[in-house]
């Protein structure tokens, strides 16, 4: 079974009625009247209401259908209508699990591509992984838990994953897809080889290719001369801004209340603004070479190339999907609170290296300071060269620097 050391030190620094034949007052373009005689364009509020909300929760907007396609053609006929009708152009969106922040997944007035129906009963398999175990082929409406479950099983697993698994494959790539692996694989996108896409005409599936992924601790994410990485798989930062530090420690779900107790004190006792820590993994295979020993004194060489408070390192054993599942268990707990379907501003933000300082001192130092930081602050140090520049997400340019920070700002309000 694979099986990640999960290692986490506080580093302290100083300091309807289902088919109608109109889309309001205008009659359906022929060639989706036939969809909507399926059921599967519909204009009913049951269809509607919900696609008119995203995660985010700060915008709503009503679309004027929503089309449950079963097939790409579908998908196809509704963006040539959209195209060809004069005087009839409409927003259409595809809404995954909806877990955009600022109503990206809303069509106001449009129409809505609810993509899960892709994988509707009657589909076939969905997730196919390949003979050899080193692809996988699955329907962009798959979320990635999804994935994770269906490799799982073959004792493989994609190598480069966001944060929460709960979303589509289809909705992260669509904007990279990041988290703490992305320093040495690359986004989830620069480790796609494959897109079906749909174009505007119906029927057509050109097959876009691109090349495999070429593949703080800024140490710890860089390359070795020979272009290979060291033991670290997953690394990510968090800041806590001291006045909001033992809510924002609990937060996190993994200290105890007495670790949470033990850092707050020491961050009392030295004064602290702003508390940084580093969460890495090692990963290894219970089944195979390496053995409890090897495990133990690679995390010891990690730790030892490290300059933190001593005594002040916290590690978990834990399943490699357990980890990865990890944002799952904030959720039900959220949840049970009521505090999961609040309003979501988020923040995302590539600071070059040469600027993270100032980013420091400006935001953590200052504007942050005295705030109740709800939520966390995120920051991953990533490899420039992990990405490139055919992706929507645009990178710093910073000439020679190879290192940049995804900071990422969650908050729940
Ligand atoms: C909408 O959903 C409710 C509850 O499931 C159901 O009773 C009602 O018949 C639905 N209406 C339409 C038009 O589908
Ligand atoms: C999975 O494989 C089946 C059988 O070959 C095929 O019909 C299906 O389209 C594949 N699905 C995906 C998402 O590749
Ligand atoms: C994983 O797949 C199994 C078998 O298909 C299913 O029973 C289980 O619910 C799935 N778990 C998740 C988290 O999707
Ligand atoms: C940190 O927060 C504690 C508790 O709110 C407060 O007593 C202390 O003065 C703060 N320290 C700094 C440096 O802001
Ligand atoms: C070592 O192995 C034991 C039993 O297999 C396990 O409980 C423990 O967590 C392992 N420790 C490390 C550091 O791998
Ligand atoms: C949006 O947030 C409010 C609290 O501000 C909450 O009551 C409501 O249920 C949320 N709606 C959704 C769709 O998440």
């Amino acid at each position: 079974m694979a099986v990640v050391v999960y290692i986490l030190f506080a580093v302290l620094i100083i300091a309807s009625s289902l088919a109608q034949s109109t889309l309001g007052d205008r009659p359906w373009p022929a060639s989706l009247a036939a969809l909507a005689a399926d059921g599967k364009l519909r204009t009913d509020a049951n269809a509607t209401v919900p696609a008119s909300m995203d995660f985010g929760n700060m915008t709503s907007a009503l679309p004027a259908a929503v089309l449950f396609p079963s097939s790409g053609t579908d998908i196809a006929a509704l963006l040539a209508a959209a195209h060809a009708t004069p005087g009839w152009p409409y927003t259409v969106s595809f809404r995954g699990r909806g877990h955009s922040t600022m109503g990206q997944a809303l069509a106001p007035g449009g129409v809505v591509v609810n993509m899960a129906s892709l994988g509707g009963p009657t589909a076939g398999p969905r997730i196919n992984v390949s003979e050899d175990g080193r692809h996988v082929d699955a329907g962009g409406e798959q979320t990635w838990a999804e994935v994770l479950n269906a490799t799982a099983t073959r004792g493989v697993a994609p190598r480069s994953w966001t944060d929460y698994l709960h979303l589509t494959v289809g909705g992260t790539l669509s904007n990279a897809g990041m988290s703490g692996q992305a320093f040495r694989h690359g986004p989830q996108i620069s480790n796609v080889l494959e897109l079906d896409v749909i174009t505007v005409h119906a029927g057509s599936w050109p097959a876009l290719h691109r090349p495999a992924g070429q593949g703080g601790n800024e140490r710890l994410v860089a390359p070795k001369p020979d272009g290979s990485f060291g033991p670290v798989n997953y690394l990510e930062g968090s800041v806590f801004v001291n006045s909001s530090l033992a809510t924002g420690l609990t937060g996190t779900a993994f200290f105890s209340d007495a670790d949470v107790a033990r850092i707050v004190a020491l961050a009392a006792e030295r004064n602290v603004a702003v508390v940084y820590s580093i969460e890495a993994t090692l990963n290894y295979d219970m089944g195979g070479s390496s053995s409890n020993d090897t495990v133990a004194s690679v995390l010891q060489s990690v730790l030892d190339g490290l300059r933190f408070e001593p005594g002040f390192a916290y590690v978990r054993d834990v399943a490699y999907a357990e980890f990865l599942d990890r944002v799952h268990n904030e959720e039900v707990a959220l949840e049970k609170l009521g505090l999961w379907r609040l309003p979501h501003p988020w923040l995302d933000l590539f600071v070059q290296r040469s600027r993270i300082a100032d980013f420091d001192a400006g935001v953590f130092r200052g504007i942050l300071q005295g705030t109740d930081v709800v939520g966390p602050l995120i920051m991953y140090p990533v490899n420039r060269d992990r990405f490139d520049d055919a992706m929507t997400a645009m990178t710093p340019d910073e000439g020679e620097d190879d290192v940049f920070y995804a900071w990422r700002s969650c908050s729940r309000r």
